[in-house]
């Protein structure tokens, strides 16, 4: 991609899945995980993968070089703040990229300079000038963005444009840094901000919306249509607070509306199904079920009227193919007979692609699975896939458990874990199952984070279904989500508890909690 494209209707995607998404509480992801993100992202043809903060922790930086190493279509951008150490690391990351991009970014809106940055408006004008031109000598691809664009007097954010442009920023981003616009203003800024600014027409504009008010997607859409031809967005809307815009909203509703809205994306929608379970999985974040395009519901037709509509066309109650964003209908997978080659293959139609031993391990489960359960899904096999790949590297593992649970007695749990590879059993009690079960993992491990949430559902339909058991904790200050399937409801929660725990576990630099990006 370059600024000097031709196509003025096409829509540039910038995700930023393993930035500002990876930046939700509790959405950490190992390198591998991330690695796994940025392959599925490029292959769906995103123009622009954000790939972390590199002066953020050792671990961001480490993670931008092998992204940017990785991927071979997309362009690697690095996030830096306006200052010096930060672009230069930035700049060091994304070297070993393709095509790289350092992304910097200072505040404009007056609450920012007042009680944030405590500088003038003067101030914010020499830092862009000096920065924007720092990044610009180490790479020819700079995006400036102003942090709190929305809320910054629209006067003094035509000066820092047209700083940033005259400093040599090659994309102009202003987000909705707290998802206070409204699509109208949103619209309105863009335009005039792109018909005044002198020198505008050398820099790409792109839109940065946060789903604070559920207007993250309407919003975007405006700023395209303002002039913007940049979206900033994120698999599963994930990101801090509410969210970002949904990568899948925005790709979906610009491709089934071009009526409406002229301009086309590169992305190729069949992908974003898979994109979505990958993200879910590596972020330990369930999508949710009404979830536009890629929900569990976001093609189910439940009512008669609307199903008896369906058998007669499909189109009467359907305004895109499940299979147009990669969904297929759900099919009965093989038995406890079905050896290896078939379940390869049944793993490659679903998008997988293990090294040997991830697919040794998630085979014997499945044949164990198979034993267990009658009907085995193509919904039984992602949540087992997901849960291996997820639980790859864990410190501590489940060997062994046995739940007492007596009506108005006892609950009483005896566990064996792992841990670091040793052998530790518990006994403990509770005023449930469920509580027996984490505070022998508590006592076991010598801490007690706290539970911010729990929730089981079901993988599939019917009492044999497996149980999808999903655990938030947080400990010092940090949260980590953790994701369990299995056919007992009790085991799913306690490996759901460890999983989230082991992220825990998972080193992020000090940098990291004072360096991070809205
Ligand atoms: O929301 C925001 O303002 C950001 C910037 C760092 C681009 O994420
Ligand atoms: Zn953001």
């Amino acid at each position: 991609m370059t600024t000097t494209d031709t196509n003025k209707d096409r829509v540039f995607i910038f995700d930023t899945t393993l930035r500002d998404g990876e930046q939700s509480p509790g959405a950490t992801m190992t390198l591998e995980e991330k690695l796994q993100v940025a392959e599925a992202l490029d292959e769906m043809g995103v123009d622009i993968i954000e790939a972390g903060f590199p002066i953020a922790s050792n671990g961001d930086f480490e993670a931008v070089v092998a992204v940017a190493k990785q991927v071979k279509n997309a362009t690697v951008a690095g996030l830096a703040r306006a200052i010096t150490a930060d672009i230069d690391r930035a700049g060091e990351a994304v070297r070993y990229a393709q095509k790289g991009r350092i992304h910097t970014f200072v505040s404009t809106s007056p609450i920012h300079l007042a009680h944030q940055m405590k500088k003038t408006e003067d101030e914010v004008i020499e830092i862009i000038a000096r920065t924007v031109a720092q990044a610009r000598n180490l790479i020819d691809d700079v995006e400036w963005s102003a942090m709190d664009a929305t809320r910054t007097p629209i006067e003094f954010l035509m000066r820092c444009v047209e700083t940033a442009i005259k400093a040599g920023a090659t994309t102009i981003n202003l987000p909705d840094t707290v998802g206070y616009a409204v699509p109208e203003e949103h619209f309105a800024m863009f335009k005039t901000i792109i018909e005044k600014v002198p020198g505008a027409d050398k820099a790409i504009f792109s839109v940065h919306c946060h789903n604070d008010l559920g207007l993250a997607v309407a919003n975007s859409l405006a700023g395209v249509a303002g002039g913007a031809r940049q979206i900033e967005c994120t698999i599963n809307g994930l990101g801090e607070r509410a969210g970002n815009a949904a990568l899948e909203e925005v790709v979906m509703a610009l491709r089934t509306r071009g009526d409406a809205m002229p301009y086309h994306t590169q992305i190729e929608s069949q992908h974003l199904a898979r994109a979505s379970r990958i993200v879910s999985a590596a972020a330990n974040f369930p999508v949710q079920y009404n979830k536009a395009i890629v929900g569990k519901n976001a093609f189910a037709h439940e009512s008669g009227i609307h199903q008896d509509g369906m058998l007669k066309n499909a189109e009467t109650y359907e305004i895109m193919t499940p299979e147009s964003v990669g969904i297929k209908a759900t099919t009965l997978v093989m038995g406890k007979h079905s050896g290896r080659a078939a379940f390869k293959d049944k793993l490659k139609e679903l998008g997988y692609e293990l090294g040997d031993n991830a697919f040794q391990e998630a085979f014997v489960r499945f044949k164990d699975l198979a034993d267990r359960k009658k009907h085995v899904y193509d919904a039984d096999i992602v949540a087992l896939v997901d849960d291996e790949v997820g639980s790859v590297g864990d410190r501590i593992r489940l060997i062994a458990m046995e739940v007492v649970s007596k009506t108005g007695g006892v609950h009483r749990c005896d566990m064996t874990l792992s841990i670091d590879g040793e052998e530790n059993s518990v006994t403990f009690e509770g005023t449930g199952s469920v509580d027996a079960i984490f505070n022998a993992i508590k006592q076991a491990v010598g801490q007690a984070p706290h539970l911010v949430l729990y929730a089981v559902d079901g993988v599939t339909g019917g009492t044999d279904a497996q149980a999808g058991a999903h655990v938030r904790l947080e400990l010092n200050g940090r949260i980590a989500s953790g994701n369990a399937a299995e056919p007992d409801t009790l085991v799913a929660s306690a490996r759901a508890y460890l999983n989230a725990y082991n992220r825990l576990l998972i080193e992020r630099g000090a940098a990291a909690q004072g360096a991070m990006a809205g």
